[in-house]
């Protein structure tokens, strides 16, 4: 089981994630009937990728996380209320009852039972929920087996979260809610090795993160290595960016 320490740990270079396009603010925000009068409530927010996303669509936003070096790094900006809180081991009562709850790449950490106590106390009964997550994917590009390899030698195991797991259904259902909408964008990418290798260190958990952590440097260089041969003329790779989010409504 995994603590929120180990959130903490990457909170310094979680700024590396792939970001979520503005294009995906503006179609989610129609999708829930934003307004300037709208108030959201970004569950796990991180440095508030979402929260501030959405910022410009809704009046305002509570932005909750369990890791105190997640909200250090977190991007301020008007309207959003940062609060440290752990949803599975505290009972939050925000100030006022929010219209929609977003929840970017973290439903799985939410326990079942967490998400209900939540929902009963801080939605509005018409209020709906996002589930939103951004990726890149990299998995059929010709470079993507040696840095799966190299990253085996760092301790890296097991494959991605599965879409399932990280769509939430399962944990939507048990709060009365079913799928009502979605929204899927993205398209090609292209990052220099830098930009690779800071995004790999966005995701080092376990003993991953022990071993890479431990050997900054060497890692890098291991990386450029592998992947450079494959960099186009531009001393590019390539990608595909992918922000994709389902919307639950109450089953009547
Ligand atoms: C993968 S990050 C997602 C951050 C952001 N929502 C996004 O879309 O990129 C998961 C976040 O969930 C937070 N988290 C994990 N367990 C938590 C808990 N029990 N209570 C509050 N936050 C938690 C972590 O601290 C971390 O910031």
């Amino acid at each position: 089981m995994m603590t929120i320490e180990a959130h903490s740990q990457i909170a310094d270079f979680y700024k590396w994630r792939p970001a979520y396009a503005p294009s995906f603010f503006a179609t989610a925000a129609q999708k829930l009937g934003l307004t300037a009068d709208s108030c959201l409530l970004d569950l796990c927010c991180g440095r508030g990728e979402l929260a501030s996303g959405f910022s410009r669509f809704c009046g305002g936003v509570y932005a909750v996380d369990g890791s105190q070096r997640m909200l250090d790094n977190s991007i301020a900006m008007p309207g959003i209320t940062y609060l440290l809180h752990d949803v599975n081991n505290e009972d939050i009562s925000l100030a006022k009852p929010v219209d929609h709850i977003v929840i970017g790449s973290a439903i799985h950490w939410v326990e079942p039972q967490s998400l209900e106590r939540l929902v009963k106390r801080n939605l509005k009964p018409q209020g709906k929920v996002l589930v939103t997550h951004t990726l890149m994917t990299i998995q059929n590009q010709p470079w993507y087996r040696g840095l799966a390899n190299l990253n085996a030698t760092y301790g890296k195991v097991g494959a991605s979260r599965s879409v399932k797991e990280l769509g939430g259904a399962d944990r939507l259902a048990a709060c009365g809610f079913s799928n009502v909408d979605g929204l899927r964008l993205g398209g090609p990418a292209t990052f220099d090795v830098e930009y690779l290798y800071r995004s790999q260190l966005s995701y080092l958990y376990g003993g991953f993160y022990d071993r890479v952590s431990a050997d900054l440097e060497g890692y890098r260089k291991r990386l450029a290595d592998t992947v450079s041969a494959h960099c186009n003329a531009d001393g590019k790779l390539s990608g595909t960016l992918v922000n994709w989010g389902i919307v639950y409504g109450r089953v009547a």
